[in-house]
């Protein structure tokens, strides 16, 4: 039976439309969820939208909105972004979906019942960018270090987590498990957080203050506090989408997310699962930011780039290449104009888009677009190192992959690019084609070179899955044959087979000066 996994990117609110670094943790997830399914496995693929909570009924205000129909626009816009993306989630779930707030409900009583969770007064400083309270000493200059802005003293009674009570078990979980929170430096950063007590979480918003929330199934007085509704959604959608193996799912469940929301995801979300009596999730894997200049992209600071603009003006993929090979994830990284059309430029147009125009340039000015046999007369040592390069390639990039380190594993697909380059300069078809004895060869090099973009398209599909379905149709390959690693090499396209003419892929960028 195939191995079950399960990916989830963040629930994103809905008071801003979706940008690069929403479209950044998507394209991260759905490139690994391609990379699974092509191995066999078994993946559901979460994502959807984080509706209730200050933060909505405030924004849905300032429009004029109720927070319903504001929260059905917005989330709608979400969805429909990654449709048009072309983002292969596998379901979309919204907070205010009836089965999502059912369990969320049902999750609360367990908990309630349990005696884990009680009812106190509280006071703190409450930042409502963040919708939590922070500790004086988490605040730079007194304020938020997220959204700058000072955070409000609120004071009332509230329902309280017995979070403290799971402090020495997470801690003891995490030690158990040191690839849970990768890479190392935000799992140094949660041991760092366990070093100080973790304290009680409150859960509760009183309606007096807040309506726009799930209430409490044992308070009516009360809305549920929308981290708590929110990060039960990765398993109230698993079970819902599939009741009959969530389990087996869940036992695969990584979450990717960004620095911003690890405290939720590394400290309240796993002793929520452990009060649940769930099983913690397997992994954590969290990036940096995308920063435009000095400051995190973002709605409130109004620097934001937009998925679907990109798309219009590169393609899809040319903006998720330049995401996945830009970031080292875990690192921060900055967009500019400038580093964009550099990598356009360089790596797709130059690079991927000048190798398949050239062989099948060539494929059809000396031989009619017709594929020709490799012979044991016409084969040569060079296209053994070509093949070698893309073996090296693959099981380099598949290594990088383990680590979620997208930007290497580009890199190391890009070595095959360039060995392909080096194999025509020294080859020479166009050379070597005046004397008609080596004919037979010149066809020989442009069925390796086939061969190779048939094996680029294919190490290119988790990344640039429009690519890599644009280079197959030009090579007019079968699509079992193209997802083929084992197919040996010369033996990929029949003697005769017809490739398409040449067409850009990737238009050069022009840049004025
Ligand atoms: N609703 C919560 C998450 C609940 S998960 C159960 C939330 N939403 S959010 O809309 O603010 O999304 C935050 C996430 O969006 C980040 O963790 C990251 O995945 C992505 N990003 C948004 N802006 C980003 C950058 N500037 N840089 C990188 N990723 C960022 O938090």
């Amino acid at each position: 039976m195939a191995e079950k996994i399960h990916l989830t990117t963040p629930l994103y609110y809905v008071n801003a439309e979706p940008h690069l670094g929403h479209t950044y943790t998507t394209v991260v997830v759905d490139t690994l969820a391609r990379v699974h399914r092509s191995m066999g496995r078994d993946v559901f693929f979460l994502t959807g939208t984080d509706e209730h909570g200050d933060k909505i009924a405030q924004a849905s205000q300032a429009r004029g909105s109720d927070p319903r129909s504001y929260a059905d626009r917005v989330s709608a816009v979400f969805r429909s972004t990654w449709d048009t993306c072309g983002i292969s989630y596998d379901h979309f779930v919204r907070t205010t979906d009836d089965y999502h707030v059912a369990f969320v409900r049902e999750v609360m009583q367990k908990v309630y019942d349990a005696g884990d969770i009680y009812f106190g007064e509280y006071g703190g400083r409450y930042c409502f960018g963040c919708e939590r309270f922070y500790a004086d000493r988490e605040l730079v200059d007194g304020k938020c270090p997220d959204h700058k802005t000072e955070p409000e003293w609120i004071a009332e009674e509230n329902y309280f987590f017995r979070m403290s009570r799971y402090q020495q078990a997470l801690l003891a979980h995490l030690e158990a498990n040191p690839d849970l929170i990768a890479p190392a430096g935000y799992r140094n950063e949660v041991l760092g957080l366990l070093r100080e007590p973790i304290g009680d979480l409150c859960i509760s918003r009183p309606k007096s203050r807040l309506t726009w929330g799930i209430e409490l199934p044992f308070d009516d007085r009360y809305v549920c506090y929308v981290w708590f509704d929110a990060l039960i959604n990765y398993v109230s959608a698993l079970r819902h989408a599939r009741p009959d193996d969530w389990q087996e799912y869940w036992a695969g469940a990584h979450h990717f997310i960004a620095k911003d929301i690890l405290k939720p995801h590394s400290v309240f979300w796993p002793t929520i699962l452990m009060a649940a009596g769930l099983p913690v999730y397997r992994g954590l894997h969290v990036h940096g930011y995308w920063n435009m200049g000095e400051s995190k992209m973002s709605k409130s600071l109004g620097n934001v780039i937009r998925p679907l603009e990109m798309r219009e003006r590169f393609g899809m993929d040319g903006f998720r290449y330049f995401l996945l090979r830009e970031m080292a994830f875990g690192s921060d990284s900055s967009f500019t104009e400038d580093a964009f059309n550099t990598r356009f430029n360089a790596d797709l147009s130059n690079g991927v888009g000048n190798l398949v125009s050239r062989v099948l340039a060539m494929q059809h000015k000396y031989f009619g677009g017709a594929v020709q046999p490799v012979t044991e007369d016409t084969r040569r040592v060079a296209d053994d190192t070509l093949e070698a390069a893309f073996v090296e390639a693959e099981t380099r990039a598949v290594a990088a992959l383990e680590k979620a380190a997208f930007h290497v594993a580009l890199e190391e697909i890009w070595k095959a690019v360039a060995a392909c380059d080096k194999y025509i300069v020294e080859m020479a078809p166009f050379k070597i084609w005046k004397d008609e004895a080596e004919r037979p060869r010149v066809g020989a090099i442009l069925h390796v070179l086939c061969d190779a973009l048939r094996h680029l398209a294919r190490l290119l599909a988790p990344f640039m899955p429009e690519t890599s379905a644009k280079i197959a149709a030009l090579l007019r390959a079968e699509p079992g044959r193209l997802a083929d690693p084992a197919l040996p090499w010369g033996a990929s396209f029949a003697p005769g087979h017809l490739v398409e003419p040449p067409e850009p892929l990737f238009p050069r960028i022009e840049v004025p000066r």
